[in-house]
């Protein structure tokens, strides 16, 4: 019990000072519960409403992809410049650090491998053992036109059931499939489906003709994800220009994990997302960083 001895009978109630009420500066996510807003404000920066999430839970259907075959090794040194990691459990338990106190986002969909029809997923983390992780979200793939796209549908809706009686946000990834137009019209599509279906915030791929569009009709965050490994002034200048359309971020991996200077490259993408730093002189920034040694 506090010691009262010598307590001074005087309080100041700041009258003339109206109580601050600091709102999530990410769209749509006012009327959540603080339990969840927290939990966004360890995947978005609170000064920004911006992230750089590092995805590395590629593993999860295509086994070590090239970059990630040692991933205490070659990716535990990028975590300090990231806002947030993305991996699945298996990595997070065997090789991360638990140290680690940035958000984690964990994949928490799966099923088939790259043999298969990869649409033809299950929820593969119960949400316990994610709470038991203390994830900061968790993400279910969307298989929009897929063969198996209400099966992956109802696994968002059901996690995102489930995340909302634990104030657990839940990031919707659509994928693409081979055959389908990577457009504009389906990414709107695709965004908005999972946004009216509850989820927290959404992962969609940068198109080039208006991507604007995308972010306008998606009423919470949405994210791009980096895609195939490209030139990195090709890969900042796509980030680029998802931020200034209307993107809250990035949740990038090849073009982080197998470029020549990965450290570098984290650095450069995060000033593009933070500090609106133009493509070019971001390239600089990496070029700098890589030589540098
Ligand atoms: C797919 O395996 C995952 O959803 C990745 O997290 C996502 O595709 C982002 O990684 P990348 O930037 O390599 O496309």
């Amino acid at each position: 019990m506090a010691d009262t001895d010598g307590n001074i009978d005087s309080h100041d109630y700041y009258l003339d000072t109206p109580q601050t009420d600091t709102p999530l500066p990410l769209k749509g996510c006012n009327s959540l519960d603080w339990g969840m807003k927290n939990r966004l404000a360890n995947i978005f920066d609170p000064k920004t409403g911006r992230t750089v999430m590092l995805a590395v839970d590629h593993g999860y259907f295509m086994g070590p992809t090239t970059g990630l075959e040692r991933i205490d090794v070659t990716i535990n040194p990028l975590l300090q410049y990231a806002n947030t990691l993305m991996c699945t459990r298996g990595i997070l338990r065997s090789t991360i650090p638990p140290t680690f106190n940035k958000g984690v986002v964990l994949r928490a969909s799966g099923g088939p491998s790259i043999l298969k029809e990869i649409s033809d997923e299950r929820i593969a983390v119960d949400m316990e053992d994610a709470l038991r992780l203390n994830v900061a979200a968790v993400a279910v793939q969307v298989f929009i036109g897929g063969e198996f796209e209400t099966t992956s549908v109802h696994n968002m809706t059901r996690l995102v059931d489930a995340g909302n009686r634990y104030g657990m946000p839940v990031l919707g990834v659509t994928a693409v499939g081979k055959q389908m137009a990577r457009d504009a019209k389906y990414m709107r599509l695709a965004t908005r489906m999972c946004a009216e279906l509850g989820c927290t915030y959404v992962k969609t791929y940068y198109v080039e003709k208006d991507f604007d569009t995308v972010a306008a009709a998606c009423p919470v965050p949405i994210v791009i994800a980096g895609g195939k490994k490209q030139p990195e002034i090709d890969a900042l200048t796509m980030a680029y220009n998802a931020i200034q359309q209307g993107a809250a971020g990035v949740d990038m991996g090849r073009n982080i994990f197998q470029s020549d200077a990965p450290a570098a490259m984290i650095q450069a993408v995060s000033r593009v997302v933070h500090e609106d730093m133009v493509p070019k002189e971001a390239f600089e920034y990496y070029e700098t960083l890589k030589n540098a040694k």
